[in-house]
């Protein structure tokens, strides 16, 4: 009897030491957490290491990363490892790792955690609120926790600029496409506005905006100018009515294009001013061929000479002239037509008529 019974002690006994031991096998949040409690109370309660220096949390689009200063120990071999946790609102610690948020934290040489590192739309819900500490660990020694100050994603992150930014100029506008800075999943709470900042080279600065879309068009702009924007971005979060003013993206300038009512001017204009030109030209030629007459004429024409049919009649003044015309003149021909023919300058036939 007292063998048996001291067996079933016995086997009772390392029943409890195993499940102290390991984490129990169906593994709820309540009971993870507890065994997670316990397995940093089991160890030494003395904080015989220095803790990390600077810790900080650096919360950038959807970037979630803890990150120090590394502990160095002058008289180890060892590395000094770290550890993080993590909690909510109410709850307890939770180690952060694998199981828990997606990335290992535990025992760790290096001096961040990125929470975001296995994916982008990783890490913590942006809208819980989060508390983060971080203690180094060598073999059994550890310093004590570094407790951060609680944050919540859309309350404390530093929003970049929209991204992909594309501008096409259109006429007398400019088309702004761009993309969000980072992927909100519940878009029902939280979403981004969007201003662009723009202004024309050398002029004053103009906002337009709160915009919800993505695209933005610039209209009304002066055509062929040289315009430069910035486009904005703003988080609001309106559970808290928080709203995270974001960074300017860099500045980018372009041209705009001709509009309609301007390319229509423009041929107005255009046709206009040739014709303007062409008849300033006309004139010019004009009033030149008028002072300069003279010397045209001696330059560019033959002497005056006498008709051929008058020149003959003067040498045989018993023909008649109108005949001699006739003559010459096609049957068909009427008498006015064959007038018509001797079309000189009036100088000429002032000449002729003096001559006759
Ligand atoms: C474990 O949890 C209890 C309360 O449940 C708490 O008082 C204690 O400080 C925790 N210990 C550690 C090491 O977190
Ligand atoms: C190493 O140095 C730390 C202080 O920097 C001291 O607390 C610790 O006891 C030392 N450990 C050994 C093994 O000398
Ligand atoms: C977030 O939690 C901390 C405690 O962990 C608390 O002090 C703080 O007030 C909470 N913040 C909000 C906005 O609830
Ligand atoms: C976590 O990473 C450390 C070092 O990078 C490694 O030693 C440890 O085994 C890992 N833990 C888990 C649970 O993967
Ligand atoms: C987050 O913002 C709150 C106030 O809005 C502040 O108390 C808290 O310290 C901030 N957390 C971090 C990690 O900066
Ligand atoms: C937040 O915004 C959503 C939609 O934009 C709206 O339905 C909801 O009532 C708002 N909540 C608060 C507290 O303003
Ligand atoms: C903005 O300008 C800075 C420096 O001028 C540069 O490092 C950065 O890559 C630019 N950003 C983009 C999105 O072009």
């Amino acid at each position: 009897m007292r063998p048996t019974l001291l067996w079933s002690l016995l086997l009772l006994l390392g029943v409890f030491a195993a499940a102290a031991a390991a984490p129990p096998a169906q593994l709820t949040l309540e009971t993870y957490q507890e065994w997670c409690n316990d397995s940093a109370a089991t160890h030494d309660p003395l904080s015989q290491l220095p803790a990390p220096q600077h810790p900080k949390i650096r919360l950038y689009n959807a970037e979630q990363v803890l990150s120090w200063e590394p502990v160095a120990l002058s008289n180890s071999t060892r590395p000094v490892v770290y550890r993080v946790q993590f909690k909510y609102t109410n709850s307890k610690w939770f180690m952060a790792d694998i199981m828990s948020i997606g990335v290992n934290c535990t025992q760790i040489t290096a001096t961040e955690c990125d929470f975001t590192a296995t994916r982008p739309s990783a890490g913590f819900p942006m809208d819980f609120n989060v508390t983060l500490r971080l203690r180094a660990e060598l073999g059994a020694l550890h310093s004590a926790w570094v407790t951060m100050p609680w944050f919540q994603h859309y309350r404390n992150v530093t929003v970049g600029p929209p991204e992909n930014i594309e501008v096409t100029p259109g006429e007398g506008s400019l088309i702004i496409r761009f993309s969000s800075p980072f992927d909100i999943a519940d878009t029902s709470t939280a979403f981004f506005c969007y201003y662009v900042h723009y202004w024309e080279k050398g002029g004053i600065q103009q906002v337009k905006g709160p915009f919800r879309s993505n695209s933005i068009s610039l209209d009304n702009l002066k055509p062929f100018r040289v315009y430069c924007l910035q486009v904005q971005a703003q988080l609001l979060w309106n559970k808290s009515n928080i709203f995270r003013v974001g960074h300017l993206s860099n500045i980018s300038c372009y041209e705009t294009m001709a509009d309609a009512s301007t390319e229509l001017q423009q041929v107005i204009l255009i046709s206009v001013g040739t014709f303007s030109l062409l008849s300033v030209l006309a004139g010019a030629c004009f009033f030149l061929v008028l002072k300069y007459r003279g010397l045209i004429k001696y330059w560019f024409h033959t002497p005056p000479s006498i008709p051929l049919q008058i020149e003959e009649y003067l040498k045989d003044p018993t023909q008649p002239i109108l005949e001699a015309l006739d003559k010459d003149s096609s049957p068909k021909d009427d008498v006015w037509d064959s007038v018509s023919i001797i079309s000189f300058p009036e100088k000429e036939q002032e000449d002729v008529l003096q001559t006759l």
